[in-house]
């Protein structure tokens, strides 16, 4: 076959591919309205056609979706659309033809977070959303920030900048995981604040253990006090569903590139609307934008492409259901930790109370170091997962699968784990 002829089969079989995946998923999700989530979660069915959207490395077992996800074949197409159009002449294209669409892109994540369309600013992610806050912030020497030990390093760093260049103070609260009860968590805040507190800053859900927090009660009580809350939900938005009126924070950062399976380098800052002119923007903007969310993203030059895709992504995200998202991650988690847990020196350090766990799982096996064995898993069976260690308190894998994991993969990772379980410690 010559080239061109080449070219052109591999063309039309990767176009019949893609039409076909996409109208597998689409078949699947009509297949299942009305069906409650918890019955869909197990209907292999469905989750072997939501599978066909994705593009991803079969050749290894990713269970580190958590740090960030692959988009779907149809983000990804869009986002490639919007590249190839920005390039045409990205100073017409991109800030004429494609920048006004960014508008669409905010009232679809307002209408999915439940607030008002001038309250969000889209960010590169969620570190950027909660740097924006942390560091725009009026505050005086000696007043208090309260967090915990389990927060995202990045933001615990920034505070200590803080700390630094401006005299606050950082207060870390630690806990067990899991902790006794969400009443348990609440509680530990209250009792932490002091007269000079002037700010909580909350995990929506943490990064390590995926610890869901009871935030309405923390925000609630906080404001009592005049206190102002951020929410860190880099891990929630998509994972399992929710709006802020469930929350009732005055910031809220999240990621799109993990749950919300957007493209990569995309997330989402929402600012209690009579909070905005309050904050510092990150880069200056103007006087005259004081009270405007689009403050926030007067960062210069940057593509429109990754921005303009986002709302595909809200579509198929919206399109599988958020509930049912939710139930599946939780049907995966109990799949392998009900297995591990019963074998010796097993710990699963995730809650089993679905309002205070999802998609991420935690394992933690005595006198097994955590690092080495990511390190087997991944040399001896591509199976890629993260070690957590908290120092001095606990240290385990991180498991969080995707809407396109497998049984297989999740019992391929039960066996392995089990065999070096039983075995006693990590082969040579
Ligand atoms: C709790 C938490 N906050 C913030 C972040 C930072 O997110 P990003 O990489 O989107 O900036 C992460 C990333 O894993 C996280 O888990």
């Amino acid at each position: 076959m010559d080239r061109r002829r080449f070219l052109g089969t591999t063309a039309s079989l990767l176009t019949a591919f893609q039409a076909n995946s996409l109208a597998k998923a689409q078949n699947a999700i009509a297949s299942v309205n009305g069906r409650p989530a918890d019955t869909v979660a197990r209907d292999e069915d469905f989750w072997f056609n939501i599978r066909h959207a994705f593009t991803v490395d079969r050749n290894m077992i990713n269970l580190n979706n958590g740090g960030v996800s692959p988009a779907p074949k149809i983000v990804m197409d869009t986002e490639e659309r919007y590249l190839e159009m920005e390039n045409l002449s990205p100073s017409y294209y991109m800030w004429n033809v494609l920048d006004p669409g960014v508008e669409t892109v905010r009232r679809r994540l307002a209408r999915m977070f439940g607030v008002d369309t001038e309250e969000i600013a889209i960010t590169r992610n969620a570190s950027e959303a909660n740097e924006i806050i942390q560091l725009g912030m009026r505050l005086k020497p000696g007043d208090e920030v309260i967090t915990t030990n389990q927060d995202y390093p990045r933001m615990i760093t920034t505070w200590q900048q803080r700390e630094r260049r401006d005299g606050i103070k950082l207060k870390q609260l630690t806990f067990p995981v899991p902790p006794p009860s969400m009443d348990y968590l609440a509680k530990m805040y209250e009792d932490a604040i002091g007269p000079k507190t002037k700010v909580i800053h909350i995990c929506h859900i943490t990064n390590r253990t995926g610890q869901i927090f009871p935030v309405k009660r923390i925000c609630q009580m906080a404001r009592a006090r005049g206190i102002e809350t951020i929410v860190d939900g880099a891990h929630a938005f998509a994972q399992f569903p929710f709006t802020h009126a469930d929350l009732d924070c005055d910031y809220y950062g999240t990621s799109l590139h993990k749950w919300v399976l957007a493209p990569i380098g995309t997330g989402m800052l929402y600012v209690r609307k009579d909070k905005i002119r309050t904050i510092w923007p990150m880069m200056a903007a103007p006087d005259s934008m004081q009270e405007n969310i689009r403050k926030f993203e007067e960062i210069g030059t940057h593509p429109a492409s990754q921005r303009n895709a986002i709302t595909e992504a809200i579509n198929f995200h919206e399109s599988i259901g958020g509930e049912r998202k939710a139930e599946r991650f939780r049907y995966l988690r109990k799949r392998w930790s009900n297995q591990l847990r019963e074998l010796p020196g097993v710990k699963i350090l995730n809650s089993e109370d679905p309002e205070q766990s999802c998609a991420i799982g935690f394992v933690s096996v005595d006198k097994i170091d955590a690092p080495q064995l990511a390190k087997h898993l991944w040399d001896k069976y591509r199976i890629w997962t993260v070690a957590i260690v908290t120092p001095g308190e606990y240290q385990g894998l991180r498991i969080t699968p995707n809407v396109y994991t497998t049984l297989e993969e999740i019992d391929t990772f039960t066996e392995v784990m089990t065999k070096i379980i039983k075995n006693g410690s990590i082969p040579s």
